[in-house]
């Protein structure tokens, strides 16, 4: 099995039946990262993989800490023995650290698992935060509204994504940089 058969089949079996708005967010998210081929070369289908993953700590079949990056990332390398790359995407994806600082789980996601090449963590990004919660495209900032909203300013969620806004569009900016470089003619990364 290739590695994003094996990861669509994976997600779709930790969420589809519980959480399907989470499923159908991945799908969507694993979309969008199929889009970015044209920057990401021989990278491609580590991506694909990694966004349709990057949410199945949310699924209680495995969520153990509450915070989906690592219980996502712990399942991934422990459970699948999976390619070592996906899980430290999963691990880190849209600014894992800072939300794991508001939940005090920074040193343990830090020494756990590390950082993938940052213009994968920043595709990653790129596609979880243009990508609503039903799975269809937005732009960053009103995806940042919506999830303030949803949970709450003084949240730990709405806390850390305030938080983190200015590096979530600092990194779209980039991947929007890339993506238009390899339209205009210039070479992929
Ligand atoms: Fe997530």
């Amino acid at each position: 099995m290739g590695l994003t058969e094996w990861a669509y089949s994976l997600s779709e079996s930790l969420l589809s039946d519980p959480l399907p708005r989470r499923w159908a967010h991945s799908l969507g998210v694993a979309k969008r990262a199929r889009s970015l081929s044209p920057i990401l070369s021989d990278d491609a289908e580590l991506l694909e993989a990694a966004a349709v993953l990057h949410d199945i700590g949310y699924s209680p079949e495995i969520a153990t800490t509450g915070f989906h990056p690592l219980d996502g990332a712990r399942f991934l390398r422990d459970q699948e023995g999976a390619d070592e790359r996906v899980v430290r995407l999963v691990a880190h994806h849209s600014c894992a650290l800072l939300e794991a600082e508001e939940r005090g789980l920074r040193q343990e996601l830090a020494s756990e698992f590390e950082l993938e090449h940052p213009d994968l963590v920043d595709a990653l990004l790129f596609c979880d935060m243009t990508t609503t919660p039903d799975g269809t495209h937005t732009t960053p900032a009103d995806r940042l509204d919506e999830i303030v909203q949803r949970y709450g300013p003084d949240t730990i969620v709405g806390r850390f994504i305030q938080r983190a806004a200015p590096e979530i569009y600092a990194a779209a900016e980039r991947v929007e940089g890339r993506l238009a470089k390899v339209v205009a003619g210039g070479q992929p990364m």
